[in-house]
């Protein structure tokens, strides 16, 4: 690691003039590279994390051919040895960028879903003073591409009841493609984060805006893959439901207690 990344911020650079884009993997061969190259081109300052959940595919070995490719030394690679779900892999991710002294950390998918031409909107916004931006799906200029209908049907289900249940103004709460500020990530106790699959998304936001951080949204272009398979399942969207669910009854319990208290 370059040691201007353990040191200090210097004065007056933008938080994003160390961002680290963290993009996790599982069986995702025929995307990385060229997500990889995508995003060299689109912001070729920032820095790739891939973080390989042993992918049985080689997507592992790929990345390391790419950081091995790459003369500035500017992609890394976590080889972990067991598909833990998404939340433990960007846990890992984060921690490993913390400890380097990055300043904005950012979450991307590999398989094309999330435009790295469109970063500069999530970091434009960061460097305006946003703690935490989420790139989204269903704001004015926002769209989504080629999804099946009963796919957009869930994400925007989910959506609603993630709005309605945890009492939020945020209209994507469950997309993955997003920029923190390291501050952010320092104070949310990473390892007390216990969601495994893509409610490990809204478990982040949500609990970024009890902690009172500014945490605002810009439209992207969400396109589904060409390549390969998503990994969404049953599980995934059930323990959504119920963890969201558990957390609005919690959080409005908790309300209701101060008031009775007062
Ligand atoms: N390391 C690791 N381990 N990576 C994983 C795992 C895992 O267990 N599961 C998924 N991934 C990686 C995939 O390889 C891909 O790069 C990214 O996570 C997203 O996985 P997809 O399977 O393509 O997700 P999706 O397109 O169905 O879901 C997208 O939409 C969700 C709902 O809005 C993603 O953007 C999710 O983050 C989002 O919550
Ligand atoms: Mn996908």
């Amino acid at each position: 690691m370059p040691s201007e990344h353990t040191a200090g911020r210097s004065a007056g650079e933008v938080p994003s003039a160390r961002t680290l884009v963290i993009i996790p993997t599982y069986n995702e061969r025929e995307n990385l590279t060229l997500i990889v190259g995508r995003l060299q081109q689109a912001r070729p300052t920032a820095h790739v994390l891939v973080v390989d959940d042993g992918s049985p595919d080689g997507t592992g070995r790929i990345a390391d051919e790419l950081a091995a490719a790459d003369p500035q030394g500017r992609i890394h690679v976590m080889h972990r040895t067991e598909k833990n779900g998404l939340g433990a892999a960007y846990i890992a991710g984060f921690e490993w960028g913390l400890e380097r002294g990055y300043t904005v950390l950012v979450e991307m998918d590999a398989d094309g879903s999330h435009a790295p031409e469109q970063l500069h909107r999530l970091l434009d916004e960061v460097d305006a003073g946003a703690d935490l931006v989420l790139g989204s799906r269903y704001v004015p200029g926002g769209s989504v591409v080629n999804w099946p209908k009963r796919r957009e049907f869930l994400s925007r289900g989910g959506n609603i009841y993630s709005r309605l249940a945890l009492g939020v103004k945020i209209n994507d709460i469950t997309g993955g493609y997003r920029a923190f500020r390291r501050e952010v990530l320092e104070k949310l106790t990473l390892d007390s984060i216990e969601s495994h699959g893509y409610c490990f998304q809204v478990d982040l936001a949500w609990r970024a805006l009890q902690e009172g951080f500014v945490v605002r949204e810009v439209p992207i272009t969400f396109t589904e893959r060409t390549l390969g398979e998503s990994k969404m399942s049953g599980g995934i969207v059930s323990e959504a439901l119920l963890k969201v669910t558990r957390w609005g009854i919690g959080s409005r319990m908790a309300k209701v207690k101060a008031f009775v208290r007062r």
